[in-house]
């Protein structure tokens, strides 16, 4: 049965989102109107793609989380469906927080999330009571489980933070359902659990998968995890991160943990610990495994310390990154964009070998809807460059300018006049590889967001841009010899 207030967000949804068409991007999900964060239950259900996300339909800043609803079958084009959850329950009054979804052995439908429910104690503080509860459906709409809270307090380790308790990430294998839940320990920092079920409803804990010791942030949100070419690999969003060199920024950061899980006591045992995004706007990724094997990553194109910033007229706030592939290649992760989106690839235009000494742009080289690979290497044998810029989305007042330093080898992206109303964080910085001499800079805009992924994939930055539309210009620059061959495509959704 369909609750007083979720038909109301449906209703809310059919009455307003018609008029926000034309402000959205061609291939970025966003809740279409009103306020997005973390992707929610990417999975595969009946041969297509499902993805909720915490969502806020009233206003474009946070509220009482409900989830938002799109699927897709090639991962560019979304259908939207209407709200699947609401806040509509006593255990989670203030809240449907972030969770996953698996596809039951029967068809149905199984989504898991946190359920929250805020109490004011005695002294006046109000503390969260963080529980995991289950709704099952059809695709389309969904029934809480009589017997929710499934997990609650009961079934911490000593110590366990009830207050910080969430993000259920669900799969199945074998007969069992297993989570992967992330909690804060009695140290005050972030780990994930482990817990396993025969039927998604009784619940048993396992183990401690992972703990951080407080070395990489405090809590440890939206836990993903999931085995690749040969590995065991964790991600995770922990909170009030402190900076690591040019590798991890402060605040909400984003971590990949590449190991082995030891199956007796599970428990994960690290090789590496990497960033997995080094842009402004990435948070709280989820992942699933592709009919034809492919693990795809989505997260959250936002950060919690930039997402009170946009421009006023816009009438949604947050959107996702495009869905990404990923690899290990030397024990180190590494993402793409799906490959699906080649098939959005229009007009293409292309340059070799081009000498840049000053300030140069190309004949047919510009766009806010495009598909782009510079690759970057000395015009000069005998001498190296000082630097070289990418400068994007440009008119006489805007632009986004990526620079990249061989004495340092790192690559900074600005975005300090890229249309934001307010002074928000806009500049990052992190370091790159060169291969053969050569840097390879692969650009994905569309409207508000400029996606880079760097040497096929070895790292990838992402970051919002509220530029004007009309700032499409391009341009090239560097000081000393550069040589540059460009790729550009158009994308057009068809
Ligand atoms: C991460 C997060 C989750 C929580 C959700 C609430 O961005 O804080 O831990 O479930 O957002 O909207």
């Amino acid at each position: 049965m369909t609750s007083k207030m979720l038909q109301r967000a449906r209703d809310f949804e059919k009455k307003y989102l018609k008029y926000t068409v034309s402000e959205q991007p061609a291939f970025h999900v966003t809740g279409g109107i009103g306020w997005i964060n973390d992707p929610n239950g990417f999975a595969p259900y009946k041969g297509e793609y499902h993805l909720f996300f915490q969502y806020y339909p009233y206003d474009t800043k946070w509220g009482p989380m409900h989830w938002g609803h799109v699927k897709t079958r090639d991962f560019i084009k979304w259908e939207r469906l209407p709200a699947a959850l609401a806040p509509d329950s006593e255990y989670d009054r203030d809240g449907c927080f972030s969770g996953g979804a698996v596809e039951m052995p029967d068809g149905r439908h199984l989504l898991m999330y946190t359920g929250v429910r805020n109490v004011r104690l005695r002294n006046g503080k109000i503390q969260a009571f963080q529980t995991q509860c289950i709704a099952i459906g059809d695709g389309v709409d969904y029934e809480k489980h009589s017997l929710n809270p499934v997990i609650d307090a009961r079934f911490l380790p000593e110590g366990g933070s009830t207050e910080d308790f969430r993000d259920p990430k669900i799969w199945r294998e074998g007969d069992l359902y297993y989570a992967a839940i992330g909690n804060r320990c009695a140290d005050g920092s972030g780990t994930v659990l482990i817990f396993r079920s025969p039927d998604a409803v009784n619940w048993e804990y396992v183990s401690v998968l992972s703990a951080c010791h407080n070395q990489y942030g405090r809590m440890w949100e939206c836990p993903d995890l999931f085995r690749l070419d040969g590995k065991d690999v964790l991600l995770v969003s922990p909170q009030e991160m402190a900076a690591i060199g040019l590798e991890f920024h402060p605040g909400n950061a984003n971590v990949c943990l590449i190991g082995s899980i030891d199956r007796e006591n599970f428990h994960l045992h690290r090789d590496r610990v990497q960033a997995i995004d080094f842009g402004l706007d990435f948070y709280a990724p989820q992942t699933l495994l592709t009919k034809d094997g492919r693990r795809v990553m989505i997260a959250w194109m936002q950060n919690w310390e930039t997402s009170s910033c946009k421009p006023s007229e816009l009438r949604f706030m947050g959107q996702m990154t495009l869905p990404r592939e990923l690899s290990i290649r030397d024990g180190r992760l590494y993402q793409n964009p799906v490959r699906e989106l080649e098939k959005y690839r229009g007009v293409k235009i292309d340059y070799y070998n081009v000498l840049i000494t000053g300030e140069t742009s190309l004949r047919g080289i510009r766009g806010r809807s495009m598909d782009m690979t510079v690759t970057v290497r000395p015009g000069n044998e005998s001498s190296s460059f000082k630097w070289f810029r990418l400068y994007l989305c440009r008119d006489g007042e805007h632009f986004t300018v990526i620079r990249f330093r061989p004495d340092i080898s790192t690559v900074k992206v600005d975005r300090t006049h890229s249309g934001f109303p307010h002074d928000i964080v806009n500049i990052r910085e992190f370091p790159v590889h060169l291969h053969n001499g050569e840097l390879k800079l692969r650009v994905i805009l569309d409207r508000y967001s400029l996606e880079l992924f760097i040497n096929d994939g070895e790292s990838a930055a992402s970051f919002v841009l509220y530029t004007p539309e009309n700032a499409d210009a391009v341009s090239f620059s560097s000081e000393g010899a550069v040589l540059v061959d460009v790729e550009k495509y158009d994308l057009e959704m068809k």
